[in-house]
């Protein structure tokens, strides 16, 4: 094709979407190939050896799609397998952690930063690590938000439901009572849940979105949309995600979706 490149993109369901969004943005690339692990949704819960597995099943994937880069739009497999991928295959692969990592340490005025991921995302300290590395004195509080990505799996993302006022309110009150004044969105499911999160907080806390941290670092090009090839690959139900995909990718796009047989790779 064009001049540009080729991205092969994947997160285990519809959160990576929120970073597809913010890539679209950019008019950089001019193919694009979502791949989304949805019979296999959530990562967040696995071990770190089934993560790192998955992750390279995702990524030999991808390669048979002949793509120029990687991004992992999943913040469990970038947090937990990222080095793992990079030293297995030599196309680039990137994860979601480090400019959001960077936009956090900027943002921050008292140094007090909240992450907000899966459990193996959290499990892995890797934030606080990446945090510390940028500024010791910098106070890293890290929550566990299992039931996150079930809600917005299931649609369950707006404040008026009851049931997710008050899982938001369990997770997110120890942040507030920590006096965080910037918080991580630390799984690419959460900026699904941006609003009533912000609306937890209040104006006085920054929120960090890993996709948009990211697109950030991705130079700005001149593809128009009708010059960009996007598809959809999943390992599950296709009519599902076609649901899914009209509803939270803010891009309008009609592609088709095709189902693959993950385990073959
Ligand atoms: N969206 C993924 C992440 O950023 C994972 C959600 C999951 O599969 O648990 O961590």
């Amino acid at each position: 094709m064009g001049k540009n490149k080729s991205l092969g993109i994947f997160d285990s369901g519809v959160g990576g979407l929120t970073v597809l969004d913010r890539v679209l943005d950019r008019n950089y690339y001019d193919r694009i190939i979502y791949f989304g692990d949805t019979a296999r949704v959530p990562y967040g819960s696995k071990s770190k050896e089934t993560i790192v597995r998955y992750g390279k099943q995702d990524v030999r994937f991808l390669l048979t799609e002949k793509v120029d880069e990687i991004i992992v739009a999943c913040g469990t497999v970038s947090a937990n397998a990222l080095e793992e991928l990079q030293t297995s295959f030599s196309v680039p692969i990137r994860g979601v952690i480090d400019a959001a990592a960077d936009a956090a340490a900027k943002a921050t005025r008292n140094g007090k930063i909240g992450i907000l991921g899966t459990e193996a995302t959290i499990r892995s300290g890797i934030y606080a690590r990446k945090l510390n590395a940028i500024a010791e004195k910098l106070d890293v509080q890290s929550v566990a938000c299992p039931l996150f990505v079930p809600l917005v799996e299931n649609g369950f993302c707006t404040f008026e439901n009851p049931i997710v006022r008050e899982t938001c309110r369990y997770y997110l009150q120890p942040l507030k009572e920590a006096g965080v004044d910037t918080v991580v969105l630390g799984c690419t499911h959460y900026p699904l849940l941006r609003d009533m999160i912000a609306e937890f907080f209040g104006d006085s806390v920054t929120l960090i979105d890993q996709g948009e941290a990211l697109a950030d670092t991705i130079p700005l090009g001149k593809v128009s949309p009708s010059e960009l090839s996007l598809s959809f690959c999943v390992s599950d139900d296709v009519q599902l995600f076609q649901k899914n995909l009209k509803v939270l990718l803010r891009h309008s796009v009609h592609p088709a979706v095709t189902q693959i047989d993950i385990g073959a790779f």
